[in-house]
């Protein structure tokens, strides 16, 4: 095993300002600015979440915790690039690399987990027509933003996206969870993909491939506390006047229920909760290209 798992994603934005407010809006929290740089933090434990230098606009990459120094190694030497001392919060070492889209690839180790940050709630214990659990008790979630826990995934653009599954898949050990394909099922034109972690359990995807036009980002996604989370947090951005995207809704591939707002320089950010877990004995399903599978229940995708 080669990943642990994904751990941040990284920006250009010319107004650090204005994509500082929209993501502690959204759930993010201060960390260190400062100078050129933005750090936000999730209220779990990884050492921050995300990360924007200051300049042209510009989806930029993004960041794995590596399982172990040998893998760390293994993975410098693939992409023929250095092991040096991590320059981000949380220090320990990394490395760097591009995947064929251009998409810079960090890999850390050894970095230091933060203190995770209260954020609320308890687990929702739910009444529903067959079984009445919640007995005398009031279901009332606090007014605020949501409570991110940690980045969940990142979903690509890629004009080649075959070619891209097959790299992630022979370079960071990833494995296809959902493919969907036009035409002929050979004819991949997206897919989900999880970490190769053998029997152990890990997100229906880390990583989706998209086939478009041009390399660039779908979405970063943001796992939040629980559904009622999700929800207040849905009220909040719309309070503050930001765009939505798309939600609430349930996804198909991966069931997160979902909620799609834009940023400021028209990044769109997902927040989900319950999304599905695969290991390595889960199949690997295939469907048709089609708005059936776009989602399960919600709102219709924008523009379809
Ligand atoms: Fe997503």
């Amino acid at each position: 095993m080669l990943i642990e798992d994904i751990e941040y994603v990284i920006f250009r934005h010319p107004d650090l300002a204005a994509v500082r407010a929209f993501m502690v809006d959204y759930g993010l929290l201060d960390l260190q600015q400062g100078g050129d740089m933005l750090y936000l933090r999730s209220y779990g434990d990884a050492p921050f979440s995300y990360v924007s230098t200051k300049g042209e606009t510009a989806f930029v990459g993004f960041g794995f915790r590596v399982s172990s120094r040998e893998a760390l190694d293994r993975l410098a030497a693939r992409f023929g690039s250095a092991v040096t001392e991590c320059p981000h919060p949380g220090g320990g070492v990394y490395t760097a690399g591009t995947d064929p889209d251009g998409r810079r690839l960090e890999f850390v180790f050894g970095a230091e987990r933060l203190p995770r940050v209260p954020s609320g709630g308890a687990p929702i214990v739910w009444n529903d027509a067959h079984a009445r659990n919640r007995l005398g008790h009031f279901q009332r979630p606090v007014y605020g933003p949501s409570h991110i826990q940690r980045l969940g995934h990142v979903a690509v653009f890629s004009p080649t996206p075959q070619e891209m599954i097959s790299w992630y898949c022979e370079t960071l050990g990833m494995k296809p969870s959902e493919l969907i394909y036009q035409g002929d099922e050979k004819n991949v034109v997206a897919a989900f993909m999880h970490l190769g972690k053998g029997a152990e359990w890990t997100d229906h995807h880390t990583l989706a491939i998209v086939g478009g036009k041009a390399a660039g980002l779908d979405h970063a996604s943001f796992e939040c506390r629980d559904i009622d989370d999700l929800g207040v947090g849905h009220m909040v951005m719309g309070d503050k006047g930001y765009k939505r995207r798309w939600g609430i809704g349930r996804h198909f591939h991966g069931s997160q229920i979902f909620d799609y707002w834009t940023d400021p320089a028209g990044f769109h950010m997902e927040h989900y909760v319950d999304g599905d877990v695969v290991n390595g004995d889960s199949p690997v399903l295939s469907y048709p290209f089609g708005r059936e599978t776009l989602l399960q229940w919600g709102p219709a995708f924008p523009g379809l």
